[in-house]
């Protein structure tokens, strides 16, 4: 991904009406550093460099040219009937959000819900209130996927609802006003101001920061957009508000970004340049979800085993990375930088009764010290999302996954794969797997589509998420491969690896009958209103009926399961997606031992 981006601010000036010209003040190209407000304790450096902000910030919003033309041109005195243009420049106060009630809508992954979040989190500090009353908002922002034609789709439809709604809504009311945030901010940029006239606001997911700004401009009516990547954003000292967060566990995100260039994603060019979070501000959330009583984290990202957190200078030695046997990357290897085993080691030393869990990883970085970590430590679960995307070394070298051949050693990509899974077997016993796969990529044949099928059978995963093939626009796939699998045929392959995935999961899981499992409890089934819901330590939902049970720790006292308690639970039968099985007693993490 380039650092380079342009970040565009449309206004509109105050006053002219949905018809007026869109003038473009400034398109300037920057180089991608953000954050407007300062970070905590930053380098002589960093300070120069955001003073250098802070001044191209006001500059930017400061009085146009226009605004002192008119001003050296304006009568000495003025008449008491002339009506004064406010300046076109924003005063603190307007940054304020003064009360108006926002309504937040999530769409697409987890990082997306963390970035709501991040989002509430600004805007809450600048005085705005949420709702989650459609009806009665103020703001609607939508926080946007697109990693799929699909996802981009869902949200034109949502945009033409939401316009009904901002022409119905009655002159006595405040304007409302529509924001696109996240990646199809980043990925179409003005293309959505240009198509969706009603859109007063896009940030990208760099960009949040800057929300407070970007609302006070379209509060006087003009589009405001900022689509700036940063080369280190991560959030670092904003904390998440988590209201997504259940009773019993939590997302915390810990890197951003990815430099795999995968050819068919998106995610680089939306999303930018890998950059992690210093593992001292990511341990201060863990620890403060912990003290709320929070019993299970899980650390997210876009890559979070490529985790290199560089912000500790004495920790920048040339360190080389070790890889998963047979994976290279596609970039010039890292070095130094504290990294992911050591995250996970401290992660799970602030509460022995959290579980910690990660997503998502990829597989090129699963060095012996992170798999021996997950074996020894009992809150970190026993469970791998090892995304294969296609079972073929063929197509996995046309998406650029594995092994490739400037590497000497040069085997197949599936191959590795498959060692991997093997050496991760033997590593963690008992471990759950999970995985992606995307059927009917450029150029895939029925051989390759059979090699997946066969891999989704050898490997035999505890989950998986399967997607049928969407080329996306400035991707490598784009630009250099043809997307000339027909529809129906992705389609068709889609249902049959679905189908594959299933039968060989309800297998995987028919292991667990009659064992005894550790279950985080999260609350009532969504079933049954006498069944209780949680999941084991391979997060798989495990139901079984709210009854009374011993707490081992309380000898003699009966109780009933409430979430965030652990209980053990006997698994009577599995599905390919359930567990069920009846409890024995609550216990704690460390005092359990889920026995087979
Ligand atoms: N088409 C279909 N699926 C995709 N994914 C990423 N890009 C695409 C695309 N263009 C899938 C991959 C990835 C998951 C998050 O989404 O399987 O692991
Ligand atoms: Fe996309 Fe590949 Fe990065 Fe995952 S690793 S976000 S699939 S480019």
């Amino acid at each position: 991904m380039h650092p380079l981006q342009c970040v565009l601010q449309v206004q509109r000036s105050l006053g002219w009406g949905p018809l007026a010209s869109v003038s473009w003040l400034s398109l300037r190209m920057c180089r991608a550093h953000s954050s407007l407000s300062s970070t905590m304790c930053p380098s002589p450096e960093r300070q120069e460099d955001g003073a250098r902000k802070d001044f191209s910030s006001r500059l930017a919003a400061g009085p146009t040219f226009q605004h002192f033309l008119k001003s050296a041109s304006a009568p000495q005195e003025k008449l008491s009937s002339e009506v004064e243009d406010p300046p076109p420049y924003l005063m603190m106060d307007e940054l304020l959000g003064r009360q108006r009630k926002v309504y937040l809508e999530t769409y697409g992954c987890q990082m997306n819900v963390n970035d709501t979040e991040i989002a509430w989190s600004i805007l809450q500090k600048s005085g705005y209130l949420r709702t989650s009353n459609l009806q009665e908002a103020d703001v609607i922002l939508l926080v946007t996927c697109s990693i799929r034609e699909k996802a981009e789709q869902t949200i034109w439809n949502r945009l033409h609802q939401l316009k009904a709604l901002k022409t119905r809504r009655p002159r006595s009311r405040v304007p409302l006003r529509i924001g696109i945030l996240g990646c199809m901010a980043e990925r179409l940029k003005e293309e959505i101001l240009n198509r969706e006239k009603m859109v007063d606001i896009l940030a990208g997911p760099d960009a949040y920061r800057d929300l407070p700004r970007l609302l006070a401009v379209a509060e006087s009516g003009q589009q405001a957009a900022n689509v700036l990547l940063s080369l280190d954003e991560t959030y670092a000292d904003v904390m998440p508000v988590q209201t997504s967060a259940s009773a019993t566990s939590a997302f915390v995100s810990i890197m951003r970004g990815c430099d795999n260039m995968c050819s068919y994603c998106i995610v680089p060019f939306t999303r930018g340049r890998e950059r992690s979070r210093p593992i001292a501000s990511i341990l201060e959330e863990v620890k403060k979800l912990s003290e709320q009583g929070l019993k299970e984290v899980t650390l997210l990202g876009q890559n979070v085993n490529s985790f290199r957190d560089n912000s500790e200078v004495q920790f920048n030695s040339a360190v080389p990375t070790n890889l998963s046997r047979g994976f290279t990357t596609n970039y010039k290897t890292k070095q130094g930088g504290l990294r992911f085993a050591h995250l996970l080691d401290q992660v799970s030393r602030v509460d022995p009764e959290m579980r910690i869990r990660f997503t998502s990883p990829h597989p090129k970085d699963f060095p012996d010290e992170v798999l021996q970590l997950i074996h020894e430590r009992d809150n970190i679960c026993k469970q791998i999302h090892l995304p294969a995307q296609s079972g073929s070394s063929r197509v996995l070298e046309a998406m650029r996954r594995g092994p490739f051949p400037f590497v000497l050693y040069c085997r197949y990509s599936r191959e590795a794969y498959v060692e991997l899974v093997h050496h991760i077997r033997e590593s963690i016993p008992g471990v759950s797997l999970s995985s992606d796969f995307i059927a009917g990529f450029c150029g895939e044949t029925e051989e390759d589509h059979v090699q997946t099928v066969s891999l989704l059978r050898e490997v035999q995963y505890n989950m998986g998420f399967l997607f049928a093939y969407s080329m996306r626009q400035k991707t490598r796939a784009y630009h250099r491969l043809k997307d000339d699998v027909p529809e129906e045929v992705k389609l068709r392959r889609l249902e049959e690896l679905i189908t594959i995935f299933r039968e060989e999961a309800t297998k995987a899981n028919q292991t667990s009958v009659g064992c005894t499992q550790l279950v985080l409890v999260e609350g009532l089934s969504k079933r049954s209103a006498t069944d209780l819901c949680g999941r084991n330590d391979g997060n798989l939902k495990v139901i079984f009926p709210d009854a009374e049970m011993e707490d081992v720790n309380n000898p003699g006292l009966r109780v009933r399961a409430q979430p965030g308690d652990y209980v053990l639970v006997k698994i009577t039968s599995a599905s390919s997606q359930t567990l069920r099985g009846h409890v024995l007693c609550r216990t704690t993490l460390r005092d359990s031992s889920a026995y087979c």
